[in-house]
């Protein structure tokens, strides 16, 4: 019979708190997350001191609840693997302290993991991974296009210069007065309107992967407030539908013209903006219009926001090539793909 590896994997790097059990890496056995956004929706953001108190008050009984779903007890664990970063400092190190302390007392492998790893892990439940590969990831705090030539290997060669692009949606939500998270209620909005407002897109023609996404959030910003001033109303769907056809206009030409440059078998999208359903039938549209050779693999919708499942997933191939940290292990808020070396 097959090995069967079970790792425990604790996710908390900013507003959820989730613990899940994950099989080999490909097979979640729970995944309980307890989402903290009821309690930040009223400041339009998250608040650090708030988070890390609520990551407290859940880990414990996240930790009851992946396990009796799951069906198993710390013994038929073989290891706990952890997001350290980046993040929250203070939310994350109640999910490392959380972690050590299972894998201390259970003595049991620590291991860690990128948060941002984790995301493009959350497609490996939807297919094999095959080499080289580049994901698109698109959060609330990071926008990257990652090259992995084989497995374990991460080379960033695309990033934000400013906002991320999750970041920009919660920022116009913010000016139409939609509760913080925004991006899906936007997203809905935008399926109804037109791109009537034609708003910039930042570094679509240059010859480079980055991405900037501020200098669209202002435009939005001030034509709004230009025609709050002039006693004008406008059509909220299509302000919707003109920002988001800017954010994906941007970054499938993006993606395109990595996967131009760089041969590769697979594109994962992945990360909380992944969810996004205009982002998700563009680039279905365009790899079949340009890059039939290379297979997509999407996070599943309900993978795409922060969950330790995902974590479960990177963590197994770190486990499998002998990642390990050691009980002094630190939150690294500002954790890249280059520090992880
Ligand atoms: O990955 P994630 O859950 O947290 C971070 O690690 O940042 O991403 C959260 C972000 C938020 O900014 C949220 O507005 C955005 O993902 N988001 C979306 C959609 N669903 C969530 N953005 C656009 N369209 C969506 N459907
Ligand atoms: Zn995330």
């Amino acid at each position: 019979m097959a090995e069967r590896n079970l790792i425990l994997a604790f996710e908390s790097s900013c507003d959820e708190t989730s613990v899940a059990v994950v099989e080999n890496g490909e097979k979640i056995l729970s995944n309980i997350v307890a989402t903290q956004i009821k309690s930040h929706q009223r400041f339009g953001g998250v608040v650090p001191e708030v988070a890390s108190r609520h990551h407290i008050e859940w880990i414990n009984r996240c930790i009851d609840e992946a396990l009796a779903e799951a069906n198993v007890t710390y013994d038929d664990l073989a290891a706990v693997a952890i997001t350290y970063g980046p993040g929250l400092v203070g939310s994350l190190l109640v999910g490392v302290t959380a972690a050590k302390v299972v894998a201390w007392t259970h003595g049991l492998p620590l291991i860690p993991v990128n948060h941002m790893a984790g995301h493009i892990y959350a497609a490996r439940y939807v297919g094999e991974f095959k080499y080289p590969q580049m994901a698109l990831l698109v959060s609330g705090g990071h926008t990257e296009l990652v090259y992995m030539p084989k497995e374990h290997e991460y080379q960033i060669i695309g990033e934000t210069r400013d906002d991320a692009a999750g970041e920009a949606y919660d920022k116009v939500g913010r000016v139409l007065g939609v509760n913080y998270p925004a991006g899906k209620t936007i997203d809905e909005w935008a399926a109804q309107g037109q791109d009537t407002f034609h708003f910039p897109r930042a570094m679509e023609k240059e010859d480079n992967f980055d991405f900037s996404f501020s200098g669209l959030k202002s435009a939005f910003i001030n034509t709004v407030h230009n025609a709050d001033q002039r006693g004008e109303e406008l059509d909220k769907y299509d302000l919707a539908a003109s920002f988001q056809q800017s954010v994906v206009d941007v970054l499938a030409e993006k993606t395109i013209r990595a996967l131009d440059e760089y041969p590769v078998k697979q594109l994962i999208l992945a990360g909380g903006v992944a969810a996004n359903h205009g982002l998700r039938s563009r680039l279905e549209h365009d790899m079949q219009k340009f890059h039939p050779e290379v297979g997509m693999l999407q996070a599943p919708l309900k993978l795409c926001g922060d969950n330790a499942a995902m974590i479960g997933a990177a963590g197994y191939i770190n486990f499998i090539n002998g990642d390990r940290a050691q009980m002094d292990l630190n939150a690294v808020p500002g954790l890249n793909f280059e520090r992880m070396k």
